[in-house]
């Protein structure tokens, strides 16, 4: 497969001055950081001249595997990939290697063969767990700590890797105990709706933190615990991840304690990869990282809103 994508570099080195086309597949609109990212890929095409086909999948898999079949048949230059789940690719990539259309992903990963993928774009996902899980750690009060947990899309690589590296930094900690975990898909609606049931269930139980997957859920989750009469952020200490201009906000209240940035730029990194694989073949490595820091209330949270809000979240 390596070989098909290598001699299609090499078809396309000797037109790479003209303009490109460049399929995306993204996954919907659950979250901020989402819209963000599409926002960004839009103006990073825009800038570099590249001709982006937009597809919105609406969080189901086979809408994005009928979009890579439609940007294979359009004879697309490249197609990014942002994956709803980890696994069911593989034909679809045999696919597009078969075309000789290098596939980049973008912040989520497959468990397909890396050979089907030019590279992958996106953050530690195990990392942001464990750092968002040592935050806890540090910053739980003394003595037993009952944790619950709104999890990302089920099968997605950020649920799962998230939940794994949360667990990591907590484990040892006999006082740290995960009571409840569910999935709110990502979205505020289904952070507040689980957060809903999960007070309704421990009633009576004291929780001492909610660990959110994302920022929108945890905003979800802040009403939540507002409507229950409970004071997000001090009776519940609230930890999640993205690092959206709304979870500032409420930082900057005392509602959420603490997030771990995810960049929304993901395009950036694949366009550069792209832009120098067209241009003489240059294999970038399989997976660009991108930094991933932790923002509590103490970083002036209404500075880091100001510095967000007109990004496009
Ligand atoms: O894959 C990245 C995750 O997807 C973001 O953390 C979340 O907000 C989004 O829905």
């Amino acid at each position: 497969m390596k070989s098909i994508l290598l001699a299609s570099a090499a078809i396309v080195a000797g037109t790479a001055a003209s303009a490109q086309t460049v399929g995306f597949s993204q996954i919907g609109s659950e979250s901020g950081w989402r819209a963000a990212e599409t926002t960004l890929t839009r103006q990073q095409a825009e800038e570099r001249g590249i001709d982006l086909r937009f597809s919105d999948a609406q969080q189901r898999q086979e809408n994005q595997i009928s979009a890579i079949r439609s940007f294979v048949a359009q004879g697309v230059d490249a197609i990014l990939l942002a994956p709803v789940v980890a696994t069911g690719w593989d034909s679809v990539l045999e696919e597009a290697a078969e075309a000789e259309i290098p596939v980049v992903l973008l912040d989520r990963l497959v468990d397909s063969s890396d050979e089907l993928y030019l590279t992958a774009v996106g953050s530690d996902l195990v990392h942001e767990g464990e750092v968002a899980g040592q935050w806890l750690v540090d910053n739980k009060p003394e003595g037993e700590c009952r944790v619950v947990e709104l999890q990302g899309t089920t099968g997605s690589s950020p649920a799962i890797d998230r939940a794994t590296g949360f667990r990591n930094a907590i484990e040892g900690n006999a006082d740290i105990e995960i009571v409840r975990s569910q999935t709110g898909d990502f979205t505020r609606s289904g952070g507040k709706e689980v957060m809903e049931s999960f007070l309704q269930a421990e009633s009576g139980n004291d929780i001492c933190a909610l660990y959110a997957h994302n920022d929108d859920m945890a905003l979800g989750a802040i009403q939540a615990i507002t409507e229950a009469g409970m004071d997000p952020g001090g009776d519940i200490l609230i930890v999640s991840i993205d690092a959206v201009p709304d979870i500032f906000q409420a930082m900057a209240n005392g509602d959420a304690n603490a997030t771990v940035e995810l960049t929304p730029n993901m395009a950036g990194p694949a366009f550069d990869a792209l832009e120098a694989y067209w241009a003489d073949g240059t294999e970038p490595e399989k997976f660009i990282q991108t930094e991933s820091r932790l923002y509590t209330q103490a970083d002036d949270p209404l500075a880091e809103y100001e510095a967000r809000k007109d990004l496009g979240y």
